[in-house]
């Protein structure tokens, strides 16, 4: 069992103590790696099955998220359990949500780029031992992350994209813009949304 982090470089040796994804949460829970360490409240780990076959990457945590230390439990975070419902995948059971950082970013400015590689080892870490199949990386913070792309989301969304792992990775737009762009019309980001979670709904259909 590893002890606890003061710097990014001891992230990653000390990650590689953990043999399960509890251990890398309470790890994370003492994480000092990055300065979000001290503003933050909790450290905002996982919510959702480890078992999953689907795995949502966010950017960070946000007032509520670092209140009660889950992601993704906020108006955004509701609105993205309602888009899921709408094709029937459970929150708990069908989905295992996690942050690009686990601590939540002051005033939620977008994190930094040594912030985001602080804390990468423990999302790395998350990846390696949930294997989910299909991944889905809301909004630019998460795109930029994982894809290493400067294309705009409106572009790239509801595509498929390989990862090394085997597994299917799709950008898709963070459910806080869906909040600030309330429309339904066709062609509008939620009705784009809509469409993007029904191709999700497919995919995990033909996995099974
Ligand atoms: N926005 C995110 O990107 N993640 C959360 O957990 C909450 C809001
Ligand atoms: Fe550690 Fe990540 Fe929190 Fe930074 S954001 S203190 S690296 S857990």
């Amino acid at each position: 069992m590893p002890t606890s982090i003061q710097s990014s470089s001891k992230v990653i040796e000390q990650i590689k103590l953990c043999s399960s994804l509890s251990d890398a949460a309470n790890l994370a829970s003492s994480c000092t790696a990055c300065g979000l360490s001290k503003s933050r409240t909790n450290v905002v780990f996982s919510r959702g099955n480890p078992k999953a076959k689907l795995m949502i990457i966010g950017e960070g945590p946000g007032r509520n998220e670092d209140e009660t230390g889950l992601p993704f439990v906020g108006r955004a975070g509701q609105l993205l359990d309602k888009i899921l419902g709408s094709v029937d995948i459970d929150r708990e059971k069908d989905v295992y949500i996690c942050n690009i950082v686990k601590c939540r970013p002051p005033e939620n400015r977008v994190p930094t780029e040594a912030e985001r590689n602080s804390c990468k080892p423990f999302l790395d870490f998350q990846i390696e031992k949930v294997k989910p199949k299909l991944i889905l990386l809301a909004g630019a913070t998460a795109v930029g992350a994982i894809l290493q792309t400067k294309s705009p989301i409106s572009k790239i969304r509801g595509q498929w994209f390989d990862w090394p792992n085997g597994a299917k990775v799709m950008p898709i737009f963070h459910p806080s813009y869906l909040l600030r762009n309330d429309t339904n019309k066709v062609g509008s980001p939620k009705w784009l949304m809509w469409q993007d979670i029904k191709e999700v709904r497919k995919a995990l259909d033909a996995l099974s």
